[in-house]
Order: C-alpha cells, then sequence, then structure tokens
C-alpha cells in the first residue's frame, strides 16, 4: 500500500479544522491592516533562492528540494515565500512608485530536514511581507499585526526575542573580529562551522551542534558594530514597543538561518513549546530587491508555521470547536426525491445540512449520525410527507418534535 512521501502528511479532521480556524483569523486579521493576498508559484529557478536565502545558509546548501525539469531548467520547490514575492514584485513592476505594498500568503514550503515533532518536509507558512518601509513604525505595525493575530487565537504566553544584525556595512568589521576569535580556538569547532566562518561568520552562530554553542561562549556581539542610524533604529523600536506594551526580550545571539537580514531580525517565543524551537521568525531585508534585480526598497516581514501553530492550538484548547451540521434522513424512495428538492431550498437559504443519501433505515442512520457528532437529525417518512411536517430528534437529548416543512429554516437558523 503506498504510503505519503516521508516528512510530508494529509491534513484531515482535527488539524485542518484548526489550519482553517487559523487561516480564517489571520485573513481577518490581515485584511483589517490592509493587508493584500499573493500567491506565488511553489517552483522558481533555483537562482531566486541562491541569491536571496543565501547559498551558505542551511536552507540552500542541505535542504533544497531542486531539480531539471523536462526542459532542463534547474528549478526548486520554494523553502519559503519571501524571495518568490520579492521575484514577483519586481516582475510585475510594482514597486515602481513609493507606494507602500503590504502583502500576506498562506501555503506549503519545502525543506528536506531532519523529522522531529513540528518539523515536517512540506510544511505550511503564513507570512506578511511590506515594501516601502522604513521606519521602525512600520515594523511596529507588522508586528502589532502579528501579535494581535496570536492573542485572537488564545495565545497568552508570548514573548519578542529581538536583534539588530545591522547592514551590509558593519558587518566586515565585525567579521574580522569573529574571525579572530574562531581561529583562537577552531579546533573546537565542526567542519560545517569552518566552510560557514568563511563564507558568512554569523552562520556559525545559528550551529545546532552542542560543541559549536559551548565554542561560541563570549563571542563578539554584531551589537557592538552597529553604525549609528542603525543603533538608533534598534534603539526606536525597542521605545514604541515598550510604548505600546508588546512584551519583547534582546537576544544580542539572534541571527536567523536566512542570509537577507538587515537590521531588525526577530522571532517569537512561545512558553507553551516545550523542547520546540521558536513559533516564527522575520525581519527587516532593505537590500533584497535590489540584490534580486529590482530597485533599492526597504522591506520587513515574517513568516508563521502553520503546522506548529495548529499543534499549539490542539494543545492548549483541544479539538477546534466543529460545527456539525443537521441531518436530513428521508426515509423511502418517494420521500428521498422530496428530500433532494427540499434540501436544495434550504441550502440555497445558506441552511447548513446534511444528507443521508444511502437509503439507510433509520436506526444505521442515527447510528453514524451519532458518531459523526450531529445534533439534530431531520426525519421525512411518507407520514411526514403525507402531511407537509418532518420530525426533528435532538440526538443528545433524544428528544422529538414535530416543525411543519415551512417553518424548518426560521427554526434551524434559530438554534
Ligand atoms: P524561517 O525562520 O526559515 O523564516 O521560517 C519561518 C517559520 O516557518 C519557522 O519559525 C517555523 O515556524 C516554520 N518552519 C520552518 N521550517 C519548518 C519545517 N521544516 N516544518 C515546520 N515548520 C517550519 C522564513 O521562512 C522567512 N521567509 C521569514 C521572513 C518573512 N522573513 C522576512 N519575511
Amino acid at each position: 500500500m503506498a504510503q505519503s512521501v516521508k516528512g510530508t502528511r494529509d491534513l484531515f479532521g482535527n488539524e485542518i479544522d484548526w489550519f482553517q480556524r487559523i487561516e480564517d483569523t489571520a485573513r481577518r486579521t490581515f485584511k483589517r491592516h490592509g493587508y493584500g493576498e499573493i500567491r506565488t508559484p511553489i517552483l522558481e529557478e533555483i537562482e531566486v533562492f541562491k541569491r536571496s536565502v543565501g547559498e551558505s545558509s542551511d536552507i540552500v546548501h542541505k535542504e533544497m528540494y531542486d531539480f531539471l525539469d523536462k526542459g532542463n531548467r534547474h528549478v526548486a520547490m520554494r523553502p519559503e515565500n519571501t524571495a518568490g514575492v520579492v521575484r514577483a514584485m519586481i516582475q510585475h513592476k510594482l514597486l515602481a512608485s513609493n507606494d507602500p505594498q503590504l502583502l500576506y500568503y498562506i501555503g506549503p514550503m519545502f525543506r528536506y530536514e531532519r523529522m522531529q515533532a513540528g518539523r515536517y518536509r512540506q510544511f505550511w507558512q503564513i507570512g506578511a511581507e511590506s515594501f516601502q518601509v522604513a521606519t521602525p513604525e512600520a515594523e511596529a505595525e507588522s508586528l502589532v499585526m502579528l501579535y494581535d493575530f496570536l492573542v485572537e487565537l488564545g495565545l497568552r504566553q508570548l514573548k519578542f526575542s529581538i536583534n539588530s544584525v545591522g547592514t551590509p556595512a558593519c558587518r566586515p568589521a565585525f567579521y574580522a573580529a569573529f574571525r579572530a576569535f574562531f581561529e583562537a580556538r577552531e579546533a573546537s569547532f565542526c567542519d560545517d562551522c569552518h566552510r560557514r566562518v568563511q563564507d558568512n561568520p554569523l552562520r556559525v552562530l545559528d550551529c545546532k551542534v552542542p560543541g559549536c554553542q559551548a565554542a561560541l561562549e563570549g563571542h563578539p556581539l554584531l551589537v557592538a558594530f552597529l553604525d549609528e542610524p542603525s543603533r538608533a533604529h534598534h534603539d526606536r523600536l525597542k521605545e514604541i514597543l515598550t510604548v505600546l506594551g508588546l512584551p519583547f526580550e534582546e537576544n544580542p545571539r539572534l541571527v536567523r538561518g536566512l542570509d537577507y537580514y538587515t537590521r531588525t531580525a526577530f522571532e517569537v517565543l512561545s512558553t507553551d513549546l516545550g523542547a520546540q524551537s521558536a513559533l516564527l521568525g522575520g525581519g527587516r531585508y532593505d537590500g533584497l530587491v535590489k540584490q534580486l534585480g529590482g530597485p533599492d526598497v526597504p522591506a520587513f516581514g515574517w513568516s508563521i508555521g502553520l503546522d506548529r501553530l495548529a499543534m499549539l492550538m490542539q494543545h492548549l484548547h483541544g479539538d477546534a470547536p466543529r460545527d456539525v451540521p443537521a441531518l436530513l434522513i428521508p426515509l423511502g424512495e418517494a420521500a428521498t426525491l422530496k428530500a433532494l428538492a427540499l434540501a436544495r431550498e434550504w441550502w440555497a437559504l445558506g441552511l447548513p445540512l446534511q444528507l443521508e443519501t444511502r437509503g439507510a433505515n433509520l436506526k444505521k442512520a442515527l447510528t453514524s449520525a451519532n458518531r459523526q457528532g450531529v445534533r439534530r437529525a431531520l426525519i421525512l417518512g411518507d407520514g411526514e410527507l403525507a402531511q407537509g411536517v418532518i420530525a426533528v430528534k435532538d440526538l443528545a437529548t433524544g428528544d422529538q418534535e414535530t416543525w411543519t416543512l415551512a417553518e424548518v429554516p426560521a427554526r434551524l437558523q434559530a438554534r
């Protein structure tokens, strides 16, 4: 029997209930802030990711689903969506004016990662990206939207972890200091870190190997090398978050696994997560649009793992509340035809209603209705048909009453 590919899974039942609830909340919240949706293709030319996420990142270096297509194009299944959104913005010249562009997306991403709880090879992200936004105030707007979205989902134990990774201009002095620190204890670092320190020393900070983390004790901090505008930007963001009452902590070691960040980088931590990594991450990426061939445009964004969020919701709240519609059970051929016609009228009025179409007897129909969590059964037998009424059974209490067909819409809606 065929099985789903390792690291991918089917979404149904409780999990999809939470996915839908989270997606609905996201769309509602983001619309309120003036964000519009964008959907970009899953397949992109591989260069889109190499030139943005970075060749030295684990995502591109180790985890990409990439292949030659039948036309010999080297393509990749997107490991994230920021690069694709930027590619689309440039391709459609959406950044030609100075107008802000506020966008969100919801969709699957692909990374060939080692499996653990909440970590998959096909996973889902909800993300928001804003363009033409240079100020800390713009970052605060996006973070408020994110925070309110999470609070609306019922999360409370939230904290932003923020850092500034400066601009490319601050980096050479930091790199020199960091490489000197590294060389003094290079035997303690893994082979990957020896490569990383050449390509991008920031990646060393991200290494998960315990020996490397221990060897990093006392390493030079990028915040000490910030230029004055970056420092002022960072201070202002902290001031705004304080005034708005968004909980945060500074983490000078936070660098994130993607190369495109400038100045603000952040994650959201939740104490409900147990052993898992951060709930989400993002930051500013001022150089990326230009790097991918577009105008020099500042940008900021974040994305959250939907799989992880759904898992957290299940953990915190149990099963998502589910509205199971009433079940219409016709008994006999004539009643079934009438039931189809009636159901069609009621559906047109927007009433939620399932129809028993198996020709099952009443006992069997009620048993499976009970299993599915149906609260109310509408039973249409020949007797009811002749009188223009319907029997309505409350499956929780067993109580039964008779309604006229004409009063069904109003009475169903009233519940
Ligand atoms: P990222 O940190 O690579 O950032 O991913 C963001 C979130 O996606 C993670 O915090 C996590 O919740 C989820 N995630 C990542 N990998 C997996 C996985 N294998 N299984 C389940 N969930 C996963 C980005 O992708 C950036 N594009 C964020 C961003 C947007 N920066 C600026 N704009």
